[in-house]
């Protein structure tokens, strides 16, 4: 076999990818890097007016996207998103769980439905609708990348004194979602790997760099900056593409180096 260029490596042309979470933040970064790579982007999230206006993005940069509004905290939904999508997208290729939630309370008061509010969107969620795209378009084709955003709040106790207990499990749970689901479909070809992103300044992550100050915040990296809008896109990119078709079961942390100094 005549090895491929990197830059074959790396295209996504005749991909499609679905992407939680997609109407902002880390989700429309990574549907941003993924599209321009060449593939077909379907967005998934609640509000339809912010779909339609990060689809509106996505298109006016030459990308072919389109969305369903729909909550992954919910079964149904889950189960309508898949329908739909594959209906009008045909195969998904990769998925991208992204959809997230976080609830800020000191560990020994955090209400229990916040705890159950978080754990259904970030665990039960990713798992759900893991299972029914493998299930509907994966594993009989015997192709497939799935990709889920954990965080470095799941790889240690508490970067930056965040006291999002039920959050920090979530996450932690996800890493080991990751590698136990590519352990275990690894031999249908689908490669699952977790991006664990450090401090990105997006609506979720506003109100701790707001309380604690962007300074204070990017201090916590050794790089002294925090995640911009480029910088889950190379990694996304290698996890979605035939350029990291051997990697699987990892998860890497895209945090300024945040994670070196508390050892994630
Ligand atoms: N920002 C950071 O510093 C950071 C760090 C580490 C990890 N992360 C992770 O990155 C992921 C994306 O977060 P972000 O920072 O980009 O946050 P964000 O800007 O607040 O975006 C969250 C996205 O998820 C959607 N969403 C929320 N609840 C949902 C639900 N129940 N069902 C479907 N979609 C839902 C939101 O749209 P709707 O509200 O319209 O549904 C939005 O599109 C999350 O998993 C988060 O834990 C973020």
């Amino acid at each position: 076999m005549t090895a491929r260029t990197i830059q074959q490596l790396f295209d996504l042309s005749g991909k499609t990818a679905l992407i939680t979470g997609g109407s902002r933040g880390l989700g429309l970064q990574m549907a941003h890097a993924l599209g321009e790579a060449g593939a077909r982007i379907m967005l998934s999230s609640r509000k339809a007016d912010d779909l339609e206006q990060a689809t509106a993005e996505l298109q006016a940069a030459g990308i072919d996207a389109r969305w369903v509004a729909a909550d992954c905290a919910k079964d149904a939904e889950i189960t309508r998103l898949a329908d739909e999508t594959l209906q009008r997208m045909g195969d998904v290729d990769i998925l991208v769980n992204n959809a997230g939630a976080s609830w800020g309370a000191p560990a020994e008061d955090h209400p229990v439905a916040a705890w159950d509010k978080v754990m259904n969107l970030n665990v039960r969620g990713y798992f759900l609708l893991s299972q029914v795209i493998a299930k509907r378009s994966m594993i009989a084709r015997r192709s497939g990348r799935i990709i889920n955003i954990a965080s470095i709040a799941g790889l240690g106790g508490n970067p930056a004194e965040m006291k999002t207990i039920a959050y920090n499990t979530s996450k932690g749970a996800v890493i080991n979602f990751t590698r136990a689901l590519a352990a275990e479909w690894g031999p249908y070809n689908i490669n699952v790997n977790a991006i664990c992103p450090g401090f990105f300044k997006t609506k979720m992550a506003m109100v701790l760099i707001e309380t604690l100050g962007e300074e204070a915040m990017a201090a916590h990296a050794p790089l002294r900056r925090l995640g911009d809008d480029e910088d889950l896109k190379g990694l996304c990119l290698l996890l979605a593409s035939d350029a990291g078709k051997h990697i699987t079961g990892q998860y890497l942390a895209v945090d300024g180096g945040v994670s070196a100094v508390t050892g994630g």
